[in-house]
């Protein structure tokens, strides 16, 4: 019998970051701004920012850290309402309310993008920015969602914390909102374990993230960006210290040259499996948009027919019997991808009944690219198991 694949481990790092590493530790030179220039950090923004066409970047500590810099980059005032999809990671809304803005939750439906009718009818005059989390990598209408914003001089922050190499209309997510945000935590297609990079072409808008993130007296000289900008904020912004360090910017940028390669492998990957998956009729992958072209590198699906909570956890179950962990978003005690956990937002969360139903019935299983057909194989097989198994057994015995 094979074994089930293992899905957490991450690729190794690439044997080219080993030099630097050394060099690091023998020099201890580990901090972003002890090096007069060429800092590794530095060297990783700048090749990250050419990576994905935009003029600036800034790497920091987290997804999460680069998420609150943006709301805090753009000068929202305390307590400003921020459009964030009710379907995301529970970092997400806290990053808006630890930026002291309030979170307004909008519907996702069972396709894990956004509602667009729900979006447009909450996106009124008290709405100061909108957060687009491309949640698992999945790319919400940007056209429309940038329409609606553009005509209302609303500024859209897009989270793609798990959208690195995904493209829209062949533009780069990331690239289309007023700032991109990015995770290198480990789960992600860059692994340094934890890390995080914003992007933008706006100039005040980097100057002040800058600062907020550390930069403190003189230091954003060696940012060799429009350096001008800087003089404006000087001494004027907080200093949240959310900075890289050198080790992880070594990590991270020899990786760079293996995104194609790995965003490759993780759609034909998906691509395969999904195809399995939609042979049967009680699973089913929502296709992605028109538009979009995905890296990504877990799956979700639909239980198709499981009208219980009950049936769905018998799938659930079911496929870990046979060696698959499923994650069904809504079912799990505590899900942070469940915004009825999210009770740290002041004032509560709506009930959001789209959102509620389809995290009932979505499924997520982890598919990182560095999985072969064979692994590939026993995933599908034991997912498709565990759901005749259950439907057997439903017909035999009724719920
Ligand atoms: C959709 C989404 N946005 C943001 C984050 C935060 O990323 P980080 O862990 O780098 O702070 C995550 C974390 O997985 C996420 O899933």
């Amino acid at each position: 019998m094979p074994l089930p694949p293992n899905v957490y481990d991450a690729e190794p790092i690439p044997d080219g970051a080993r030099a630097e590493i050394d060099r690091l530790l023998a020099s201890g030179d580990l901090f972003r701004y002890t090096a007069p220039e060429n800092a590794p950090v530095a060297l990783l923004e700048r090749e990250f920012a050419d990576l994905m066409g935009a003029k600036y970047a800034l790497a920091v500590s987290s997804c999460s850290a680069a998420l609150f810099l943006s709301l805090r980059a753009l000068d929202l005032p305390r307590g400003a309402r921020v459009l964030v999809p009710g379907f995301t990671f529970a970092a997400v809304p806290s990053a808006v309310v630890h930026a002291d803005c309030q979170p307004v939750l909008v519907e996702v439906g069972e396709n894990y993008r956004i509602d667009m009718g729900d979006f447009a009818a909450k996106l009124d005059d008290n709405i100061a920015a909108v957060m687009i989390s491309h949640m698992r990598g999945h790319t919400s209408d940007m056209d429309a969602i940038m329409a609606l914003c553009d005509a209302r001089g609303v500024p859209v922050i897009e989270d793609a914390a798990h959208s690195l190499g995904t493209q829209w209309s062949g533009r780069k997510i990331g690239t289309i909102g007023k700032i991109g945000c990015f995770s290198f935590q480990s789960y992600k297609m860059i692994n340094a374990g934890e890390g995080g990079i914003l992007i933008t072409d706006d100039a005040d808008l980097i100057a002040r993230a800058i600062i907020m993130s550390g930069a403190y007296e003189h230091n954003w000289k060696k940012h060799p960006v429009l350096q001008d900008r800087f003089a404006t904020w000087q001494n004027r912004l907080p200093l949240y210290n959310m900075r890289m360090q050198n080790l992880s910017a070594a990590v991270i940028r020899p990786q760079l040259g293996e995104l194609a390669r790995r965003v490759q492998d993780g759609r034909a990957n998906h691509d395969y499996v999904a195809g399995l998956l939609n042979e049967t009729p009680w699973l089913h992958v929502p296709p992605p948009l028109a538009a979009e072209l995905r890296a990504p590198d877990s799956i979700q699906f639909n239980l198709m027919g499981f009208d219980s909570d009950a049936d769905a956890l018998a799938f659930q179950d079911a496929a870990s019997a046979r060696g698959i962990s499923v994650q069904i978003f809504g079912l799990s005690q505590d899900n942070a991808r469940a915004f009825w956990n999210w009770q740290f937002i002041p004032g509560g969360t709506p009930d959001l009944p789209r959102t509620r139903a389809m995290l009932m019935r979505a499924c997520d299983v982890r598919l990182p690219a560095r999985l072969q057909k064979p692994d590939l194989d026993f995933i599908a097989d034991a997912l498709i198991g565990a759901t005749f198994a259950v439907m057997e057994d439903l017909r035999a015995y009724g719920t």
